[in-house]
């Protein structure tokens, strides 16, 4: 089980390099399946869930290979996953439905695990796949999707970023147009949509909450390096300003973090951009107030984050979740530290300005074992941050070596 000791550290200093993200490279990599070419993906990140969908995609009869960063995946052959238990290892299992869909009129596949955040349903991913044609069978834990997909007009009930990206990847391979109505906007579906025109599909409107897919009778290989991710970027900027910092993150980008800058520098940090990426200086001071939105609203991914900044600002902040039904694990933990938050439904009121002192804390989701660690940053005493399920190594490449190497007091003590 990993684990983590964290000290007190001093204001944070030196420049990070930002990952790509975890969250364009795990649908991209779904989206290999579309294609019996080959796809080279570059600065690919080690991370769990990466290592996760490679062995899933090797489930479905892929060649999938990782060298120093570069990944190679050729799917000669692809059907439905042999080893149904790798599609509860990650929620993000749930992407190869559109690709082995469109590809094959077919996908074999198991429920995905809800999580700790949440129950995490497929709903608006079914309902958008029989709207293409799809008949779906579901008995027990597994869910048999078969038939030829034709474009069609899908409303999303909710912008899902998981069922827009699904939905994108069945609609490539169709007979016809397809619409998807209150589509996600996030960066990483822009990225996906960029990857698959590079496959040479037809796409427009990612982005924006209208995207048009024009299906084409095949995809070909494609050579591809994903965005920087905004989530990593946001947690170690968190770090700096919890720390009186000043800190370049290099490759990170203003467009696809603003909503996260902008609470920082409300709160008193100092953000600038540069060529080289961002730069923060200062402390945040004053509270936050803030609500998880869909992009380009603050992020759910940085609300923990976030959290243990507003711990050690002069104030009370407030915050509403409105993503998922239960992701205030941290809160628990973070109270452990000395930190003054009160829940009530989806929202949390934390009472900022009073020291954190180091406990044992454990994590029980991936943004939640990173607060932690930005926690024990500003905590007096030593933080040993106990990591059962391999949270942060899932969705972070090396956080804790990232903040050593500004001057963090933060390391793995057993892997
Ligand atoms: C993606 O999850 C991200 N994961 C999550 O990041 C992120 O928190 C989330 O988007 C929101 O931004 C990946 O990209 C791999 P959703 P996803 O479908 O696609 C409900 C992290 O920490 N919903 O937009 O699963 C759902 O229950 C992870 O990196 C339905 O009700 O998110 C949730 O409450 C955590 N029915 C809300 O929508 C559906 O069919 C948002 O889910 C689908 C979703």
């Amino acid at each position: 089980m990993p684990q983590y000791q964290i000290g007190h550290s001093p204001r944070l200093s030196g420049e990070a390099r930002v990952s790509t993200a975890k969250n364009a490279v795990l649908p991209i990599l779904a989206a290999a399946l579309l294609t019996q070419e080959e796809i080279i993906l570059h600065h690919i990140p080690t991370l769990t869930d990466v290592n996760n969908m490679l062995a899933i995609l090797r489930s479905c009869g892929a060649e999938a290979e990782s060298e120093g960063g570069d990944v190679r995946v050729r799917a000669v052959a692809a059907g439905s996953p042999e080893e149904m238990s790798l599609l509860r290892t990650m929620r993000a299992s749930v992407l190869i439905l559109g690709p082995l869909c469109a590809r094959n009129g077919e996908c074999v596949f198991t429920m995905p695990g809800g999580c700790a955040i949440g129950q995490r349903p497929i709903d608006l991913h079914i309902k958008g796949l029989r709207k293409l044609g799809a008949q779906v069978a579901q008995a027990g834990d597994a869910v048999r999707v078969t038939g030829t997909l034709k474009g069609a007009n899908i409303y999303l009930d909710f912008p899902s970023v998981g069922a827009t990206e699904n939905l994108v990847m069945a609609a490539v391979l169709a007979q016809g147009v397809t619409r998807i109505e209150n589509a996600a906007k996030e960066p990483e579906i822009v990225d996906l949509c960029r990857f698959l025109s590079a496959m040479g599909a037809r796409i427009a409107g990612a982005g924006t909450g209208n995207i048009i897919v024009e299906g084409v009778p095949r995809l070909h290989g494609a050579e591809y390096t994903p965005i920087p991710d905004r989530i990593e970027a946001g947690t170690l900027a968190c770090a700096a300003a919890l720390t009186d910092g000043s800190v370049l993150l290099s490759g990170a980008r203003m467009e696809h973090m603003r909503a996260v800058l902008f609470k920082l520098s409300e709160s008193g940090v100092i953000v600038q951009e540069d060529a080289r990426g961002i730069r923060l200086r200062g402390r945040a001071r004053q509270p936050m107030e803030a609500r998880t939105l869909s992009y380009p609203g603050f992020p759910t991914d940085m609300q923990a984050p976030l959290m243990a900044v507003a711990t050690q600002t002069h104030g009370l902040s407030v915050f509403l979740e409105t993503i998922f039904e239960n992701r205030y694990m941290h809160v628990v933990e973070l109270k452990r530290m000395g930190a003054q938050i009160r829940v009530e439904g989806q929202l949390a009121l934390i009472q900022g300005g009073r020291p954190l002192n180091g406990a044992h804390v454990t994590a029980t989701d991936l943004r939640a074992a990173a607060a932690l660690m930005l926690a024990g940053l500003a905590a007096e005493g030593q933080t040993l941050l106990s990591d059962p399920a391999g949270h942060l190594m899932r969705g972070y490449d090396g956080l804790e070596e990232k903040l050593r190497a500004l001057g963090a007091d933060a390391m793995i003590i057993r892997q």
